[in-house]
């Protein structure tokens, strides 16, 4: 999600404002700043060199290059590709999933065809492979839809907003929140749609039961009036990047969950701290008008039954998702999966707030490749850890276990369960490093890395500055690159280096640092959605570059060799949208992009349904801006980026 809710989205952790540095903690920053600008041009080779520090022989053989002709920065009312490629629209918000979806119709919407209809603002997008149809590739899409913008979606909303906001209206947004997956099918090389496809299916943040498993689940601080229990919820919201696990479930993250509540707690409450320490109540929907559960004045239980990864089966669409709370609770960005070499998974995560922290969780058990069924829980057992950057190039990685340290009753842990509902608090007390908004955070199987993308942090001061954090008021973020030892993600200690601080490298002003090798067109600012092609290669989507006057998209960058740190620009989102869910089949000759919030700006939150930036993606009079996802192939075929 972009900037919409930022001017509200005031940090709120306690450290942020009250943090301050030894002379000595500022000097090592300083100087590791230094050391990290300075080394940015040779870095490639010294990464390369071998495994003095453990990094496994990166991705030389692998194809570390990209040989496509870039495109221009620049912002207009359509997406652009490199020359030689085909960017298609694949699926389009309100599309029809099943044989009996109601055509889409934006002035006459229902929360009932929404139900049926691929939903609002796509974000992630899984892909699994299914068997081929004779000559045809098949393939499920797992897709979340995190946020709406009703001001844009319905007609005459806009004029008396947020007071022109119907219960109908409401629960159209509840229905277009979540998660689609679709069949789709190549035919003579080109994606469409399989709808009716039996796989399909709608999430929606209102009619889809989930179960609450792990630590959490049943525990007393998630019970309402309607669920006493506290092991069933009704949906998942604000399903922001998310992850596929290796025995092909769809992991989803709940990210901005604070916007949909409103309402005051009783005085006293014993949720206050934990509920300020998520932003709760952010009151930027209106749901809680018309649902008690979404006004914590009447149901104060209810925030903590969100901000979890949500697994889901999408070869089986009667299977209830299970929100997987050994995972932790926070605003969830991605959940990207990697195996260690023993077999254990491990899945890294971002709290994409201002100051907030980085996460992997480690599971207990391993991964068994022969039965997909002794996978089922695997993910309600295992470590959380939390992430310390130290200005020396060493990561920690902080285990959150209640008992250990201060995670104790004396501060409030009274089990794994609080441990959890608090991850943020916790992080806190344990010396967690607070980032600049970590979004993705990208693990390479094959090479032992894992690229975190900082998207932005513009309410750090220079007294907050750190080694991992290097610019005060952080317009335009920064990559992290982390090595695991030897490959074994499930390490407690790896290293860290800054890969690139985005910006413009021309303008001194921005302390940016990329590789010099970069073009006029292959820098950008404010990182967000990351993927890793089959070639091992790193790919980056931003939200937020059309702060630098040319519109959101993506970018190849080099990681490897004398070029390592110089970004390429591919593809460019029409006016008002960033770009999310970057994602390749298997083979890499598809590329799945996710065009989100388009018409919504360039500054957000000032068009309309009448008066959108963009019609696209059908130009249509009288037809809103509709999210869509992309598919992008090489004319001719072949591998994308090649
Ligand atoms: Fe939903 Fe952090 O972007
Ligand atoms: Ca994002
Ligand atoms: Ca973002
Ligand atoms: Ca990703």
């Amino acid at each position: 999600m972009t900037e919409i809710d930022a001017s509200e989205n005031f940090p709120v952790n306690p450290r942020y404002g009250r943090e301050t540095k030894t002379l000595e903690e500022l000097v090592a920053s300083r100087l590791s700043r230094r050391t990290a600008l300075a080394g940015l041009g040779s870095l490639g080779l010294s990464a390369c060199a071998g495994t003095a520090d453990g990094v496994l022989q990166p991705a030389a053989a692998r194809g570390a290059t990209f040989s496509f002709a870039e495109i221009e920065r620049a912002m207009d009312e359509t997406h652009h590709v490199a020359e030689g490629y085909r960017a298609d629209v694949l699926i389009r918000w309100g599309d029809p999933l099943f044989s009996d979806s109601a055509a889409f119709d934006p002035y006459r919407q229902s929360a009932g065809a929404q139900r049926r209809q691929f939903g609002y603002n796509n974000d992630y997008i899984g892909y699994l492979a299914l068997p081929r149809r004779g000559k045809n590739e098949r393939a499920l899409l797992c897709v979340n839809h995190e946020y709406t913008s009703a001001p844009l979606m319905f007609p005459d909303v806009a004029k008396n907003y947020p007071q022109s906001m119907t219960r109908e209206y409401c629960e159209i947004e509840m229905a277009a929140h979540g998660g689609s997956v679709v069949e789709i099918e190549r035919t003579n090389g080109k994606w469409t749609v399989v709808v009716g496809s039996p796989f399909n299916r709608r999430i929606t943040a209102d009619t889809t039961p989930m179960t609450l498993s792990g630590p959490a689940g049943g525990h007393e601080r998630l019970r309402t009036k309607t669920d006493p229990d506290g092991v069933t919820v009704a949906g998942m919201m604000n399903n922001c990047a998310g992850g596929m696990t290796p025995w092909g479930t769809y992991l989803s993250g709940e990210e901005n969950i604070n916007g949909n509540f409103m309402g005051t707690l009783a005085s006293g409450h014993r949720e206050a701290g934990n509920h300020k320490r998520m932003g709760i109540p952010g009151g930027w929907f209106q749901w809680g008008r018309y649902f008690d559960r979404f006004d914590i004045g009447k149901e104060p239980n209810e925030p903590n039954r969100y901000g979890w990864i949500v697994e889901i089966d999408p070869l089986d669409p009667q299977a209830k998702p299970v929100k997987r709370t050994a995972l932790g609770r926070f605003k969830h960005e991605g959940c990207e999966t990697v195996l260690a070499p023993d077999g254990r998974l491990v899945i890294y995560m971002g709290d994409d707030q201002r100051f907030e922290y980085v996460y992997k969780f480690v599971t207990k058990g391993r991964y068994d490749p022969r039965s997909r069924a002794a996978n089922r829980n695997l993910l309600d057992e295992g470590t959380l850890y939390v992430a310390r950057f130290d200005a020396s190039g060493e990561v920690t990685w902080l285990p959150l276990i209640h008992g250990q340290g201060p995670l104790t009753s004396e501060n409030g842990f009274l089990s794994q369960a609080d441990v959890v509902i608090e991850a943020r608090r916790a992080s806190d007390l344990l010396g967690a490093t607070p980032m600049d908004r970590p979004e993705d955070v990208e693990p390479d199987q094959k090479s032992g890395r894992v690229w975190l993308m900082c998207t932005n942090n513009d309410r750090r001061s220079p007294e907050q500055v750190d080694a991992a954090n290097p610019r005060a008021a952080n317009k335009f973020g920064h990559i992290i690159e982390i090595r695991e030892p030897n490959g074994d993600f499930a390490a407690t200690r790896s290293r860290w280096e800054i890969l690139i601080r985005c910006g413009d490298p021309s303008d001194p002003a921005t302390g940016a640092a990329w590789n010099p090798a970069t073009s006029k067109d292959g820098w950008f600012g404010s990182p967000d959605n990351g993927a890793v092609d089959p070639a091992g290669r790193l790919w980056v989507a931003t939200d937020g570059n059309d702060d630098t006057g040319s519109a959101d998209g993506l970018w190849a960058i080099t990681t490897d060799g004398p070029e390592r740190g110089t970004g390429r620009a591919f593809f460019r989102c029409p006016v008002g949208a960033e770009l999310c869910g970057p994602r390749f089949s298997n083979s890499g000759e598809s590329l799945f992009v996710a065009v989100q919030h388009p018409g919504d700006g360039p500054q957000q939150g000032q068009t309309t349904f009448e008066n959108p930036s963009t019609r696209w993606p059908d130009f249509a009079e009288k037809m809103p801006p509709r999210p869509s996802v992309i598919v992008i192939t090489k004319i001719g075929g072949g591998p994308v980026g090649s």
